[in-house]
């Protein structure tokens, strides 16, 4: 390949604050997600699991041509910070503390959870900014009160503060570990940072819990993660927070179970242009997010969450034979005796050659908690960079993170990429541009000069 053209593709690297000090995690919602995550952290740190699902603990990244040898684990390649120097805290309506409300999930055995008892035991929550017309399934005496919802941010500002001061922390990330609230859209008071603010002295019913917590961590600088399909940082007043006070943004939904299946399958199909004329999913699930969803207004978000991703993908505007025509329903039921052990179902209906109609069915035992653990710990320290990154600190939404959600963000009016494999693409080569390595575009032909 031709000098002029090799450096073309070569970036120069970007200014990255090196990762001195403790990070703090602050996690809105210490329910099955917070705990199996804090506490698979902790199992990693002492030595009796590993972090298997995350790519930035066991991933590794390929640099230059395929036949230069060079794949470091992506740990190595960009500063991130040690797990050794991450510190927990968290809001919830219930009084228990981690390792109660680990118990109380489910999801990890006794015998790992005694382990590292004291240490779960210390991490208790403080309470919670909570509006029940949100959360309709739910209720607990662990609430914070106030006269408007302004006094409810300062607050939340407050323990924000008292953590890093408290832990002696340098930086801080809050990522959106709690229920999913009810369906809402953008109003007049999301517009702008002066509306919201009107809004939240106003108590406008509108400005929802979650709102208020990433409403004080962008005030406060920090980056926040929204692992919900809440409306919460999708609208203009928090892209414009975010970008003043350099503190990134992403979400929404952590992309786990059948989604995850979904966006492995679909792009699939679209490769080797096969039509598809229906897609059934139906899950049962018995843990408290499955309480939650029982709530019709919860479940539309959620609803929307997952039934915008085969569009995505599969672009019927490009393909209306292959996809015009597509039948795509969800459903959830809450049934206890699963806990968080979910099941999933899959019916799809293909067309290949001819139109001639085949199906495929997919049973998806899968255990959620333990698929959205790992996303919680690469989402955190991802944001952390970004926070330390002179290029992605100030553009607000982080669009590279879209390998991990069901709902990626981005920018007002572009549309989002849903494909796995193209938001794996997206993020790696974003930690090459960073870095100042050639991004990968998988031509190869200089291997046949
Ligand atoms: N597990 C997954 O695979 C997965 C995937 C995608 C998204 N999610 C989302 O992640 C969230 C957490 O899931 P989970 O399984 O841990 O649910 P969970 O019910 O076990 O935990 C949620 C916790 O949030 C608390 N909470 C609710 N409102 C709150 C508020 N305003 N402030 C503080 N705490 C609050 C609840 O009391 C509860 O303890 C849900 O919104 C869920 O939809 C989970």
């Amino acid at each position: 390949m031709a000098t002029g053209q090799k450096n073309a593709n070569k970036p120069t690297p970007t200014e990255i604050v090196e990762p001195k000090g403790k990070l703090g995690i602050l996690i809105p919602g210490m329910g099955a997600v917070a705990t199996t995550f804090v506490a698979g952290v902790e199992a990693v740190r002492k030595g009796i699991a590993a972090p298997i699902g995350s790519l930035t603990q066991m991933g590794t990244i390929r640099l230059g041509k395929r036949t230069d040898g060079r794949s470091p684990k992506i740990k190595d390649f960009v500063p991130l910070a040690n797990l050794d120097d991450l510190v927990f805290g968290g809001w919830d309506i219930f009084e228990d503390n981690m390792y109660e409300a680990a118990r109380k999930a489910g999801v990890l055995e006794k015998e790992l959870l005694e382990q590292i008892k004291p240490f779960l035991s210390s991490i208790k929550p403080m309470k919670a900014v909570f509006d029940k017309n949100y959360v309709k399934k739910l209720d607990g005496p662990n609430v914070k009160t106030g006269k408007n919802k302004m006094e409810l941010a300062e607050q939340v500002r407050e323990d924000i503060r008292n953590f890093k001061k408290t832990h002696k922390l340098d930086r801080v990330v809050m990522i959106w570990c709690g229920s999913t609230e009810t369906f809402i859209t953008p109003h007049e008071v999301h517009q702008t940072v002066k509306n919201f603010e009107k809004g939240l002295l106003e108590n406008d019913e509108n400005i929802a819990p979650s709102m208020v917590y990433a409403y004080a961590a962008l005030q406060e600088g920090v980056g926040y993660a929204n692992g919900a399909p809440n409306l919460t940082t999708d609208i203009p007043a928090m892209h414009e927070l975010s970008r003043r006070n350099n503190a990134p943004i992403c979400g929404k939904d952590y992309k786990t179970g059948q989604t995850l299946m979904k966006t492995i399958l679909a792009p699939g199909f679209k490769a080797r242009m096969l039509g598809l004329n229906g897609w059934f999913s139906t899950n049962i699930l018995g843990n408290r997010d499955g309480e939650v969803l029982d709530d019709p207004g919860s479940f539309k978000t959620k609803e929307e969450s997952k039934l915008s991703v085969l569009e995505h993908i599969l672009q019927p505007e490009l393909y209306p034979e292959l996809y015009g025509n597509i039948c795509h329903k969800v459903r959830i039921n809450y049934y206890p005796p699963r806990g968080d052990n979910k099941e999933g179902w899959d019916n799809i209906d293909i067309f290949g050659w001819l139109g001639y109609p085949m199906q495929i069915k997919v049973d998806f035992l899968c255990r959620d908690s333990i698929l959205a653990a790992p996303i919680v710990l690469d989402v955190v320290l991802f944001m952390d960079l970004a926070q330390r990154t002179s290029e992605l600190k100030g553009i607000g939404i982080q669009e590279w993170l879209s390998f991990y959600f069901k709902s990626p963000m981005t920018a007002p009016g572009l549309y989002p990429e849903h494909d796995l494999f193209i938001q794996l693409i997206k993020l790696k080569n974003t930690l090459r541009h960073l870095k100042g390595e050639e991004l990968i575009t998988h031509l190869g032909l200089e291997y046949y000069d």
